[in-house]
């Protein structure tokens, strides 16, 4: 279907300011969303234009004046009803060959693992055995994503791929994208999926193949690489969505600040104390709910097997470095 003329420059007005379109999907997406606007606004302007017209035609021009009988008119009603029923039928058949691309990733994709929880989002690649906060992906290469979610329903949405499916705990759903363009994109979660359910971000990367080959031989970016621990720590609670919950200048939010948190004497919801030390802060991200301080609900997700030592270790410097 050749409907370039309907394209319209992107992030124009005319386009309704519509993100780039940078996966293949994308075009498509828009060529029909296009349409359907378009048809509506001409079908809306033609309506109130004759609208206007009967109304002022058929005014009451005197007080006794009667109108005449209307009795029907079936070629009109026939016209009307057809002619808007093809358009449905363009529509679903448009719509639905679309979706019929979307849901059947190509058989060489690229397959990364999406995990889901609040309030972040995680990566894996199991064939090159690697974990990501970012989701880094080749160009011009299809990209499978195997996702689910560890608690609530999420949503994983990349606007300028044009493309959103649900994450659902207990089972896996599927989606997958052909990047077109280099670059770095948002993703968001697009399902209320509690209090921090707006910092549920994270980003994908669209790299060349070259890049993206070098990504992976030096581990993806769970390495850390040319940083401090405890900067690497820091870049870590960013990435894995700590700070969504946890402040590191004092000031609370739904868990105890981590500014001046380490070797402080911590009161705990049962009663009893706890000595904030390097056992403390491990057991707390791979086992939250243990030891949970009082005044505080216990709602931290586990990042059990989503860390490696080394990041678990710089998280801990990073803890440290805070009380200093
Ligand atoms: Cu996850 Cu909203």
């Amino acid at each position: 279907m050749n409907l370039g003329f309907l394209k319209i420059g992107a992030q124009s007005w005319l386009s309704f300011m519509m993100p780039s379109q940078s996966s293949t999907m994308a075009a498509g997406v828009d060529n029909l969303f296009y349409f359907i606007t378009w048809l509506c606004l001409i079908f809306f302007v033609a309506i109130v234009a004759a609208m206007v017209y009967f109304v002022v035609k058929y005014r009451r021009k005197s007080p006794d004046q009667k109108t005449s009988d209307i009795t029907g008119n079936h070629t009109l009603e026939i016209a009307w009803s057809v002619f808007p029923g093809m358009l449905l039928v363009v529509i679903f058949v448009w719509g639905f060959l679309d979706w019929a691309k979307m849901v059947i990733p190509p058989a060489d994709s690229l397959e990364v693992r999406v995990l889901g929880q609040k309030w972040n989002w995680a990566f894996s690649y199991p064939k090159e055995g690697i974990n990501a906060s970012t989701l880094v992906v080749p160009i011009n290469r299809p990209v499978k994503l195997i996702m689910s979610s560890k608690d609530v329903l999420h949503s994983f949405f990349v606007p300028a791929f044009r493309i959103k499916r649900d994450v659902l705990p207990n089972r896996y759903s599927v989606l997958w994208f052909e990047p077109i363009e280099e670059g770095t994109f948002d993703i968001y979660c697009t399902e209320y999926c509690g209090t921090s359910h707006s910092t549920m971000l994270a980003k994908v990367k669209v790299v060349s193949d070259a890049a993206y080959a070098e990504w992976i031989s030096e581990g993806g970016d769970s390495g850390g690489k040319g940083l401090s621990a405890a900067a690497f720590g820091k870049q870590l609670s960013e990435q894995k969505g700590c700070v969504a919950c946890h402040s590191d200048d004092g000031s609370v939010k739904i868990g105890p600040s981590f500014a001046k948190l380490f070797g402080k004497q911590e009161a705990l919801a049962d009663g009893s104390t706890v000595t904030v030390d390097d056992n403390y802060i491990r057991e707390s991200i791979m086992v939250p709910g243990v030891k949970v301080v009082k005044g505080f609900q216990p709602v931290m997700p586990s990042f059990q097997g989503q860390l490696t030592d080394k990041q678990v270790d710089a998280f801990i410097e990073y803890i440290k470095s805070l009380s200093q």
